[in-house]
């Protein structure tokens, strides 16, 4: 889909074009080895919200600090939700995303969980193609490569007592992007947390709020420690189901090709996950959400049912996992090949983001014109 690159808002927007951009041949340099959530394009937006003026005053401004009270609630409370989505060069060098509005329908979400103003839909995708009119030079072109778009927004009112903000700003800043992982698409292994969890019931797991990555570092430390990429967490209840990783939903895949993954109201509707579930459908794929327990996946690796396990989520797209490893077991071996259908899921989806394959659900927006 695309949308013209009109005010698709009655915002009247404020352009002030970075005075000291990055040289061509820093930005050359740095795009041909990007790593992940890094280095920063030179340009950022905002727009301001109040309880009595609404949303207003967007600007796009060149990248730098942001000034905040020492004060402002988020630094005290975590009033504050994010976003990840991402902007890819297709070869005849335009510049498109993937189901923005789906981001900007899951902000809507996590923001009302958090008790934050509802950041309207087209805002959200105009503040995407206002930055790309600026920074599109940012979007690297080697393969696999892309442009991290991390919107956010948070309480920046000057107050302690405990209540909703009644100021609150949403920014956009972006990022090139190589692989999450330092592996690049090789398998990783993952670390159980058998005392932590990520969420509780009727907490805020299935909001993109800062908190609940806040609750994962220790135990993500614990990952590090075992030499795994990253943590799986189960449900707070029994402590029996799996929920998701620190950073990304989980699916396993059984021998007659269904996959299964974790349904729980504390964790993250991925729009990554939901898309892969959908290529997997279009294929004849069984496709499960629902409780899996932890029992399940050692006995259907156990038994063989089982045979492929995988990661998916905007930054790590689709990553294998190799071994599930927790204080006293090991599931699979840290050097198992990646799983076959897990590649094939992942170049699928990859070859529609990067505009190698035809986008039959209409999942692409162009961003650049
Ligand atoms: C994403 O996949 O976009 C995420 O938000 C995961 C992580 C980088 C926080």
């Amino acid at each position: 889909m695309t949308i013209p690159l009109t005010d698709v808002t009655p915002l009247l927007w404020q352009v002030t074009p970075n005075p000291e951009p990055t040289s061509v041949e820093e930005r050359e340099k740095i795009l041909t080895d990007p790593g992940f959530g890094e280095h920063f394009t030179d340009h950022m937006i905002d727009i301001c919200w109040s309880a009595q003026g609404g949303w207003h005053r967007p600007r796009v401004s060149p990248y730098g600090p942001i000034q905040l009270e020492p004060s402002a609630a988020v630094l005290h409370y975590a009033q504050e939700v994010f976003e990840g989505l991402k902007a890819y060069r297709h070869a005849d060098g335009s510049i498109w995303t993937f189901r923005p509005e789906s981001n900007g329908r899951r902000m809507q979400r996590s923001a009302h969980r958090l008790a934050l103003p509802e950041l309207p839909v087209e805002y959200f995708v105009e503040s995407l193609r206002r930055l790309i009119a600026l920074d599109g030079d940012w979007v690297p072109s080697a393969p696999e490569t892309s442009l991290y778009l991390r919107p956010f927004m948070f309480a920046k009112e000057a107050f302690l007592g405990v209540r909703p903000a009644n100021k609150v700003a949403f920014y956009l800043i972006a990022s090139p992007a190589g692989a999450y992982f330092k592996g690049g698409i090789a398998p990783v292994s993952i670390w159980l947390s058998d005392q932590f969890s990520r969420a509780g019931v009727g907490g805020t797991g299935s909001a993109k709020t800062g908190g609940n990555y806040a609750a994962s570092l220790l135990p993500q430390s614990e990952a590090y420690e075992h030499g795994c990429a990253q943590v799986l967490f189960l449900d707070s209840n029994e402590g029996k189901y799996l929920e998701e990783l620190g950073g990304m939903n989980v699916v396993l895949v059984y021998s007659d090709g269904t996959l299964v993954t974790p349904a729980s109201d504390s964790i993250l509707e991925g729009v990554t996950l939901d898309s892969i579930l959908q290529l997997a459908r279009d294929r004849g794929h069984r496709v499960e959400q629902r409780p899996v327990s932890l029992d399940e996946w050692k006995a259907g690796v156990a038994s063989g049912d089982i045979v492929e396990a995988f990661a998916c989520g905007t930054a790590a797209v689709v990553t294998p996992i190799a071994q599930l490893k927790g204080r006293d077991f090991s599931i699979g071996a840290a050097d198992a090949p990646a799983g076959e259908l897990t590649m094939s899921l992942r170049q699928e989806l990859t070859d529609i983001q990067y505009g190698r394959a035809d986008d039959k659900h209409g999942w692409l927006t162009r961003l650049d014109s």
